[in-house]
């Protein structure tokens, strides 16, 4: 089915978020180390940024590793923090080639030093790009996020900086490290698992979540285009009636 086909440009969000699930189960299905799988997620990750750009997506978020992930099996992580340095180095060129700014989210102070280099030195290769931002969320975990924005303004506060009155959405969204970046409209699990592990916890209040059995190394463009689809079949009415809420706008 030719799901590109049938997208209204005119509807396109701006900010799609995913939480890349599944690597370790399709590569067990197949009789493999979970590692092959998260290999060929990368695949994925081509793919989908390659939809995304297609249909002039503004900001693609991938939940890469989050804090809880620390606790997997030792061989587990460090091959995932091998895996990242040796993809963001290589990928690189071709996101200058393409346009594409890679930013990053979460606690990224807390990854390996070999990591933070090369993220470093990608980040600021790209940063002139503005075709597409691919945000990579690294040693996310939007608790700690929430946590992180209200010392930050307590600390403010506290040096009398800002009054307390003026603690609002906007103040907050700016002591986030989502800084800048307008929230996800789309939010999309693959795997078939329907929860949101700790992921973006604040900026998802008003998205529409798709869920999909497809596990991610099996996840390529036309599923991004179908969940794109889908996600305009909604009608968001952001606590409204569906009478309140015009469809030509
Ligand atoms: C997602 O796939 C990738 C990361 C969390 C890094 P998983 O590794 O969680 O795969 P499953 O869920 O065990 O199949
Ligand atoms: C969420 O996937 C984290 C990432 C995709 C990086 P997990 O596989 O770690 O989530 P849980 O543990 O099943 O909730
Ligand atoms: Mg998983």
């Amino acid at each position: 089915m030719d799901f590109l086909q049938k997208i209204d440009f005119s509807n396109i969000p701006q900010h799609i978020a995913v939480i890349m699930d599944g690597n370790g189960r399709w590569a067990q299905q197949q009789g493999h180390e979970r590692l092959y799988g998260h290999n060929y997620g990368v695949e994925s990750v081509r793919e989908v940024l390659k939809g995304a750009k297609e249909l002039k997506v503004k900001y693609l978020t991938l939940y890469a590793f989050s804090t809880e992930n620390w606790s997997r099996p030792k061989e587990e992580v460090d091959g995932l923090m091998d895996l990242m340095v040796r993809t963001i180095a290589n990928e690189v060129d071709e996101l200058n080639e393409k346009g594409i700014r890679l930013m990053t989210i979460g606690d990224t102070e807390g990854l390996p030093e070999g990591c933070r280099n090369e993220l470093k030195n990608a980040i600021a290769k790209t940063a002139h790009n503005t075709e597409t931002s691919l945000i990579l969320a690294l040693n996310y975990s939007a608790r700690w996020e929430i946590l992180n924005a209200t010392k930050i303004i307590a600390e403010k506060v506290k040096n009398g900086e800002i009054d307390e009155s003026s603690i609002d959405d906007s103040l907050f969204n700016k002591s986030l490290t989502t800084n800048g970046i307008p929230d996800p409209e789309l939010l999309i699990r693959t795997s078939g698992e329907h929860r949101v592990s700790n992921f973006l916890l604040w900026q998802i209040a008003y998205s529409e979540f798709y869920f999909t059995d497809v596990l991610w190394p099996d996840f390529k463009k036309e599923d991004l285009f179908k969940a794109v689809l889908n996600y305009q079949s909604r009608e968001r009415r952001f606590g409204l009636i569906s009478d309140q809420i015009s469809k030509d706008v």
